[in-house]
């Protein structure tokens, strides 16, 4: 079985890693794009065409399935790449509102994304569908990509962000974004006692088995 792992940056090596947790015996390649990184403030049209060109390395090497472990990439690019490469699988990564709905207590959640994810009507679907009884805070999450892309993590940033949302009531945090991975350990730690947070990596595998009939 072969993977393809797409992320503008460092985000998907967590994926990746996940996924090599999962299927130990899978060809898993991963591509990044390292130059253009962040997508998260850029327009759609930017968004799609950096993807589709990032990918071509992916649909060249005949993966059974592309996993565009992106929010971002998934919520302003997946319909245009399906509808392009029709007989490609394709498997995206979208925040977990639908999770956090069945977990709130508070009916108060905060999802972290870049402002693409947050703006895309992908995700506003998302949260027209399952988030319409609980009250939704999108913090300022701008600058967090780039300084974890870069190694350059402002902790006081993150801490301020996490404290706030937690002060405002929400009891869920969901991880919208993949490079936040890098740093789930240090948002757990801020958060403990007062919201759970979550991340879709464990579900990817799952999708892949489901999508290639594996049990
Ligand atoms: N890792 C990407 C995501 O999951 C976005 C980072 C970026 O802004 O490029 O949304």
């Amino acid at each position: 079985m072969k993977l393809g792992v797409f992320d503008s940056g460092i985000g998907g090596e967590a994926i990746a890693n996940s996924l090599r947790l999962t299927f130990p015996d899978a060809e898993i390649i991963s591509v990044n794009d390292h130059d253009h990184v962040p997508y998260g403030n850029r327009p759609q049209t930017e968004i799609i065409q950096l993807t589709d060109t990032a990918i071509q390395p992916l649909l060249a090497s005949n993966c059974d399935i592309i996993i565009l472990a992106c929010n971002t990439a998934t919520a302003l690019a997946i319909d245009s790449l399906r509808q392009k490469y029709p007989t490609q699988k394709f498997i995206g990564i979208e925040p977990m509102v639908k999770t956090a709905a069945k977990l709130t207590k508070s009916q108060i959640v905060a999802v972290c994304a870049t402002p693409a994810t947050l703006g895309s009507v992908r995700y506003h679907k998302l949260v027209e569908k399952f988030g319409s009884d609980m009250h939704i805070i999108e913090p300022d999450c701008r600058s967090w990509a780039q300084m974890i892309e870069n190694n350059q993590v402002n902790y006081n940033v993150i801490s301020q962000t996490i404290n706030d949302v937690c002060d405002q009531g929400a009891d869920v945090i969901v991880l919208g974004c993949t490079h936040y991975n890098w740093i789930q350990n240090e948002i757990v730690e801020l958060s403990a006692g007062r919201a759970k947070v979550i991340e879709p990596s464990e579900s990817i595998g799952k999708r892949v088995k489901q999508l290639l009939d594996l049990s």
